[in-house]
């Protein structure tokens, strides 16, 4: 048997009854691989069942707000995926009249969609062979194959989308690759995947040749640079605080946070107070401004890792711009922010 009719053999035997599989609606599929470009199945599946629910069509997502939008996507991380996401439908419904792309070309002029969701869609929607390449396909392909090329270069990139179209399947692309990607999660798996049920062992390149936890090679990457963040959280008499939406470019561009003050190094009590009165800030009563978190809450991004001090400022005068503590979480913001929220909510209110 070949390497594609293994594939596609043992994914009709293992594949998980998920809820996009029952569906070849390009809408539904573009959803569901763009929030699982973001997160594992099973914790992507939650979401996608809420998407489809409060927009049902493509219609309905490109004619919410910006703010509803990136609501559903919290907790998801990436926010410039969403912001991609209802760009993309507001797209698809002016110019396209509702109707998406029908091929690879065309599903790549969407803002967001790149060569993985454009060959997503189309070999899952319209049965064209255009192979997936994502880090289920990578591991499976540099193991049976033995490829040793650093999965994450340009080299690497195009390496392995050769062999992974070399093999695709003309009859049943849609197969082939969610096959390759749900072997990847369920049998070949990052860690000690179990090589003595595979079906896949004879021809297995890496099994024989002892080299399955070497591969997939990937180069190292620089060290991710430390930022620390002072939130300066207000509460006046009238349980209000200041929570505005985060301007200029970035990850969180479009989210809402405190007041923030950030450093390149922890900042001591007086600092903060210095730094405060030279911005349009209300300033915080010595007495009662003091440290939530003595230790600092560490948050991990691609490039960066924060540190993030909490500093409440309680007033005796009501502030402006004022947010209602009781009325925060209908705010889109970060992981960052709403754990603290939640953590704060519980200790004070
Ligand atoms: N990961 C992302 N999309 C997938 C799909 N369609 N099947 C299996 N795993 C996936
Ligand atoms: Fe992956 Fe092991 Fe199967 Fe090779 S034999 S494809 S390494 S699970």
């Amino acid at each position: 048997m070949s390497f594609s009719q293994e594939i596609i053999r043992w994914y009709q035997v293992h594949k998980r009854p998920l809820p996009w599989r029952t569906s070849t609606d390009p809408y539904k599929i573009w959803l569901s691989e763009i929030i699982l470009q973001q997160t594992k199945v099973s914790q992507g599946t939650p979401y996608y069942m809420r998407f489809v629910s409060q927009f049902p069509t493509v219609f309905d997502l490109a004619n919410a707000s910006e703010e509803d939008v990136l609501k559903m996507w919290q907790g998801l991380g990436y926010y410039s995926r969403a912001r991609n996401l209802h760009s993309a439908a507001k797209q698809v419904v002016n110019d396209f009249e509702g109707i998406f792309p029908k091929d690879y070309k065309g599903l790549l002029s969407l803002k967001g969609v790149g060569d993985y969701t454009a060959s997503a869609i189309a070999s899952i929607c319209y049965h064209q062979p255009e192979a997936v390449l994502d880090g289920n396909v990578y591991r499976v392909l540099a193991r049976y194959f033995g490829m040793d090329t650093p999965i994450n270069t340009t080299q690497g990139f195009k390496l392995f989308k050769w062999r992974a179209q070399e093999h695709c399947d003309l009859d049943k692309p849609s197969d082939y690759n969610q096959g390759l990607m749900e072997f990847g999660a369920l049998q070949c798996v990052p860690k000690s995947p179990d090589c003595s049920s595979c079906p896949l062992q004879q021809s297995c390149i890496a099994y024989q040749t002892n080299q399955v936890e070497k591969l997939p090679v990937k180069v190292p990457k620089k060290k991710p640079l430390k930022v620390f963040h002072h939130y300066v959280v207000y509460l006046d008499p009238n349980g209000h605080t200041i929570y505005t939406k985060r301007e200029g470019k970035g990850i969180w561009e479009g989210l809402y946070e405190f007041p923030l003050l950030e450093a390149s190094h922890p900042m001591e009590k007086k600092d903060l107070e210095e730094a405060i009165s030279t911005m349009d800030l209300p300033k915080p009563e010595p007495l009662s401004f003091s440290l939530f978190n003595t230790e600092a809450v560490l948050h991990k991004l691609t490039h960066r890792h924060i540190y993030a001090y909490f500093w409440v400022a309680r007033t005796t005068h009501s502030i402006e711009p004022a947010t209602a503590f009781k009325h925060i979480n209908t705010y889109p913001t970060s992981v960052l922010i709403s754990d603290f929220i939640r953590a704060f909510k519980n200790s004070y209110f």
